[in-house]
This record gives C-alpha cells, structure tokens and sequence, in this order.
C-alpha cells in the first residue's frame, strides 16, 4: 500500500475578506494554488473583537460549494432564500451555492474569540446550476473517535478508519465523495487513513507541527501551511512535540477548466459574464 509524501507547502498569507475580516488564506491565494476540487481555504482565529466584528456582508456566489467550520464564536447566516441560521462552536455549514445565492454570516458576540475555517469545494459543471441548498450540522451531529493513545477525530465528512472499525460522517453523496476530518493528536500520537489512490488531499495545521508519510520518509509541516499530498492510498500523519491539532481533506478531483471571478466559479469565461449580468439584474437568485 503506498503511503503518500507532503509534496507541496502552501504557507498561509494574512489577508482580509467581508467587511475587513482578518483571517489567513492558504489555498485559493492565486489561480495556481489550488488543488481540484478544493479552490480556498481561510482559517479565521482570533480574539479580537475588531478583527471580526463587521462580519461578512450580504454577497453572492455561484457554481461551487461553501464549508464554514466554527470551532470557536457564534456566528448567524442569512440569505435570499429567508434560511437562517446558527453557526456555533463545533457546527458546520455545508453550503451549496449552485446557480446562485446571496448571504451574509455576521458575529453574534462583541468579544471573545472567533476561530474556524471556510473552505470552498468546486462542483462539476453538471452540478453548477442546481438550486442551492444546506446542511447545517450542529455538534452532536458529527461523530468523535477518540484515539487510544489519546487524541481524537471527529468525521464531518467521509470515512475515518481505526483500528478496522470505520466511522462515517454526516456529509456524504456529493460527486467530490469529500473526506474533513478535525484531529486532534498528543505529542508524538498518529493517524493513518485509507483514501482512493488518485483523490486530491492536503493537511493543514492550525496548532502545532505535523510529520507527514511514511515513517521513513517524513516531512514536517509547519503551523498554519496547507501540505498537499502525492497520490497513494493511505495518509500518515503524526504530530510533532507540542502535539497537534489539523484539519484533513480528500476529495475526487473534477478535471474540468475552472474561470473564476471573486464569489463565481464556472468553467468558462462566457459564463462568469452570464454570472455578473445575473448578479446584476436579480436573475441570480431569481428562481
Ligand atoms: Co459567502
């Protein structure tokens, strides 16, 4: 079984999206750094009320799929359609945009910490105009393995394997088949997962260090650095001294030309026109 080596590292960049929301974008950075189907990835963390309190303001996407991750704050989502709803600690929104959506996510608290993480999952182009629709997972809704050596996992989506007992998460039928595992390691303390040979996969910090393949050829993983993997079947991560705690994705690639423009993301450049006109005249959330 080959096990897969860190082939990429993609430090993360302080940046600043909604309102002025300070947060550090790792995937996404450029066109060239993504890794199909997965097209951003933002971790937003911290305790500071003035870096997070104008929130994310009223706007539109189209033609992909958005993920918030809260692990800690509170958070309160709104769109066109009149769904609402709460993004607390340890709850995930799974939001699918397709032919389009106009939201806002805007901080329900004035001080404390806010922390989590928005990733973007792409769709295929059979999938890029159909209605849009949720899954709002609140914890208890997603499953937690703890670790015999201590450490836990909790399976937002896919499959985590341990010790031959397998545990499945809450999101699953999307054509990307993802995987979003949240671990949680001591110093020293390791995860091995099977994964489809030829799916995309990263790894990404956000405390500590990671050690990354085979325990032969490791390569370490800095703080807040999305490493994406060589292909093969199984990912094999450990933690460095401090311990860790990180975030893992697979996915099923989608292989198609993506042309993207701020909040749409399509396949070719005739249809970001049709997006911004459709943005423009209300046709966008028309339906
Ligand atoms: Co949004």
């Amino acid at each position: 079984m080959t096990t897969r080596t860190l082939e990429q590292i993609i430090p993360s960049q302080a940046t600043s999206d909604g309102a002025g929301v300070k947060l550090r974008r790792s995937l996404g950075q450029s066109p060239d750094l993504r890794h199909d189907p997965f097209l951003l990835l933002d971790e937003f963390g911290t305790d500071k009320p003035e870096d997070y309190l104008a929130g994310f303001p009223e706007h539109p996407h189209r033609g992909f799929e958005t993920v918030t991750y809260m692990l800690d704050g509170h958070m309160r989502h709104g769109d066109h359609l009149g769904h609402s709803g709460d993004l607390k600690a340890g709850g995930v929104q799974w939001m699918t945009a397709g032919r389009g959506i106009v939201h806002s996510e805007m901080p329900q608290q004035a001080e404390g910490r806010m922390r989590g993480f928005q990733l973007w999952v792409n769709l295929p182009a059979a999938e890029k105009m159909k209605a849009a629709g949720y899954r709002d997972l609140q914890p208890e809704d997603i499953p937690v393995v703890s670790l015999p050596r201590g450490g836990k996992v909790k399976v937002i989506a896919g499959r985590f394997t341990h010790a031959e007992q397998e545990t499945a998460g809450p999101i699953r039928g999307l054509t990307t088949d993802p995987t979003y595992l949240d671990v949680e390691l001591p110093a020293g303390g390791q995860i091995s997962q099977p994964v489809p040979a030829d799916y995309s996969a990263f790894v990404y910090a956000y405390e500590g260090t990671l050690e990354v393949g085979a325990e032969n050829a490791r390569k370490t993983l800095p703080a807040q650095a999305a490493g994406l993997l060589s292909s093969g079947e199984r990912i094999e991560v450990a933690a460095g001294r401090e311990g860790a705690r990180f975030i893992l994705l697979a996915g099923r690639p989608i292989g198609e030309p993506i042309v993207q423009y701020g909040p749409f993301v399509m396949n070719t450049p005739e249809e970001i026109n049709q997006a911004v006109r459709d943005f423009q005249t209300g046709a966008l959330t028309a339906y």
